[in-house]
């Protein structure tokens, strides 16, 4: 599905990410997961074109995502929930999730289809459908940019950060519903802070240290690795 060879980022003098090379494979769910400041949200940036890298390349099924304009990499099937909820402040609940369908060619059934599919993950969604997105509280908007990811029907979805800022209530619901969309057919990168329930729903991980992967495998192996566990885990 995707696959980043040697890409490095800069930030002005600032090298933010050093010759990463990983992998996505159509399906898993894969974890980056690092301390703050270790590039997470930059690899993020890079894939869906914010931000753009020195040299390397980022092929996405198969094609090189260098010619292609930022706004057309969610027609080319991947979707980016970024961190801090990013939603459209000014619109209501609603119109942000039609927002996501807007690049959708498929007919408006299937679209209002997974528009109750969304709602049926994010009940608060539907009850507040007709509120200006501004006025959410942190976990609702938090919920609204993944529910307007999700509207593009994305073969790819980059999930940054998505558990930040939630009552721990909302935390295991989240995560059941990762791996929902996953099961239900959507490849995910997911950047966590809390890395534990990474570990648990992914397939693999990859651990960044200062814009290097130090450590990459199995991610129940992983969990598993003292020196992974003290440093990332809680011991
Ligand atoms: N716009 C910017 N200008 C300069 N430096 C930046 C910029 N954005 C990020 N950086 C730096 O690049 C490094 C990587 O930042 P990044 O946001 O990718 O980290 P992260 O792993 O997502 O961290 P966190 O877990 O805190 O979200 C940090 O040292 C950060 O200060
Ligand atoms: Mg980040």
């Amino acid at each position: 599905m995707l696959q980043v060879q040697n890409i490095d980022v800069y930030y002005g003098k600032i090298h933010a990410i050093k010759n990463i090379s990983f992998e996505v494979k159509k399906g898993e769910i894969v974890t980056l997961i690092g301390a703050n400041g270790a590039g997470k949200t930059t690899i993020l940036k890079t894939l869906s074109k914010v931000l753009k890298p020195a040299n390397g390349s980022i092929i996405l099924k198969g094609n090189d995502i260098k010619g292609i304009q930022p706004h057309d990499m969610i027609k080319m099937g991947m979707a980016h929930a970024p961190e801090g909820r990013r939603i459209f402040s000014q619109m209501t609940v609603l119109e942000n999730l039609e927002m996501g369908a807007f690049i959708r060619k498929d007919s408006k059934d299937e679209q209002q289809k997974d528009m109750e599919t969304v709602f049926r993950r994010f009940p608060r969604l539907k009850e507040r459908k007709n509120q200006i997105a501004g006025t959410l509280s942190g976990g609702e908007q938090q919920m609204l940019a993944i529910g307007r990811a999700l509207m593009s029907k994305p073969e790819i979805l980059l999930m940054d950060e998505p558990s930040m800022g939630l009552a721990p209530i909302l935390v295991d619901e989240i995560f059941n519903i990762i791996e929902d969309i996953n099961k239900a057919g959507t490849t995910i990168l997911l950047v966590e802070q809390n890395a534990n329930r990474a570990l648990q729903i992914a397939n693999r991980a990859y651990v960044l240290e200062t814009g290097k992967i130090v450590t990459s495998g199995d991610a129940k192996e992983l969990m598993n690795k003292e020196e992974i566990r003290k440093a990332y885990l809680g011991g």
